[in-house]
């Protein structure tokens, strides 16, 4: 009987990770079942994604929506089981490090179907990110551990996972950056937001900058300092948006607050960017190949490729302004390393590791 190997996917930061996987598999034959759980639902945080990269249309969407992280895990478990016991998947494959994510490999290890987890073994150490936690709990049950970088795998050793089901595949959410290089027109956003250069893109979503009232008004302080310096472009995401604009975050005429981007226009606007300012996951890793100058505002990150071989550096709420002063001085680097295997060939990888178990 042929094989069946189940996506579970379900907000932004999955989607262009999945898209390599599941082409890679589909042209190695295997039978793919697509679910999304509904954990991001708006067009501009969802479908756009499904559009724009060629991902095939979901078979399942479990239409979960938002929800305490209780009742949104708990919800997504509930929808997943039923599925689970119809279809018994060979291998389940998880991305990344949100609710859907540990939810999936809940449900399906104990069930006894193997998780692949794509994006394993990266660790902030901050067990205050919700993500932290998912990501613990992921690592531990997942029967094969599909890395982006050798930080990730040596966490992973150090946490004495058997080496046998750690597998160094590269970034598959670079093969996706890698294949539209071409599509990311930097002028298009420029004319879009009616911005002149040199221009800051930004994106802040992070509870630990969003969510407490205190915070975002500092927040919104350190980026008006930014806007006295250049244009910022903000594509909001929904959370802490409200808390945002009634902390006064449009009261300065140089920033630009739009709606959420879909990816071809996100990475186009990033892409001309004398600067990010960020406190994204996916973006440090985007800006670290695109070569521009990544400010992460977060006292850690889970990424520290992107600041040993890209262009990321943490900043504060209060050193960001001098640290955008500095940067827009120093301009574009001309040249800078690239983390191995981040090369566009990961969902090869993950591909042909995922049938090598199968196999097995
Ligand atoms: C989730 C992930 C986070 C990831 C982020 C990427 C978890 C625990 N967190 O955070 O790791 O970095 O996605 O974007 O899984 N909302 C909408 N429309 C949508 C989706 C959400 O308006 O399509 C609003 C809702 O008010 C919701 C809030 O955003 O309550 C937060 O959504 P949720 O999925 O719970 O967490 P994120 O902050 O998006
Ligand atoms: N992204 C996008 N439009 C936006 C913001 C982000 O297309 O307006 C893309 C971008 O590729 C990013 C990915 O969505 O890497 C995931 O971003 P997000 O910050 O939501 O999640 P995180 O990586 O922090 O978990």
């Amino acid at each position: 009987m042929p094989h069946l190997v189940l996506h579970v996917t379900g907000a932004r930061p999955n989607f262009p990770k999945c898209a390599p996987v599941l082409e890679a598999l589909a042209e190695r034959g295997v039978e793919q079942l697509l679910v999304h759980t509904g954990q991001h639902y708006d067009d501009a945080m969802s479908d756009v994604f499904f559009r724009q990269l060629g991902i095939p249309r979901p078979d399942v969407n479990l239409g979960v929506g938002s929800g305490s992280h209780g009742a949104q895990t708990a919800a997504i478990m509930t929808a997943l089981e039923p599925l689970f016991e119809e279809r018994r998947p060979d291998m389940v494959v998880v991305y990344g490090d949100v609710n859907s994510t540990v939810a999936a490999t809940l449900v399906a290890v104990k069930m006894g179907i193997p998780v692949a987890h794509v994006e394993a073994g990266l660790r902030s150490f901050d067990m205050s990110m919700p993500e932290e936690v998912n990501r613990l709990v992921t690592d531990r049950l997942s029967n094969l551990l599909l890395t982006t970088s050798v930080d990730a795998v040596a966490h992973l050793g150090n946490e004495g996972v058997d080496p046998a089901r750690i597998h160094f595949v590269g970034n598959p959410m670079i093969d996706t950056l890698l294949r539209n290089l071409d599509r990311f027109d930097a002028g298009t956003a420029r004319d879009r937001f009616g911005v002149t250069t040199p221009y800051i893109a930004a994106t802040l979503h992070r509870p630990g900058n969003v969510d407490r009232h205190e915070d975002v008004v500092e927040l919104v302080q350190a980026v008006h300092r930014v806007a006295d310096q250049a244009p910022v472009v903000i594509p909001l995401h929904p959370r802490g948006r409200g808390r945002l604009e009634s902390a006064g975050l449009l009261d300065h005429g140089g920033v630009h607050v739009v709606e959420p981007l879909g990816y071809l226009e996100f990475m186009g606007l990033v892409r001309g960017a004398a600067a990010v300012v960020t406190d994204s996951g996916g973006v440090q890793e985007e800006t670290t190949i695109l070569g521009v100058p990544c400010l992460t505002l977060r006292p850690n990150t889970e990424r520290p490729v992107t600041i040993t071989h890209g262009t990321n550096r943490l900043v504060t709420r209060h050193t960001l302004a001098d640290e955008v002063r500095r940067t827009l001085a120093a301009g574009r680097l001309d040249t800078w390393p690239v983390p191995p295997l981040w090369d566009g060939r990961a969902g090869e990888r993950i591909a042909d590791v995922v049938l090598g178990a199968l196999a097995g």
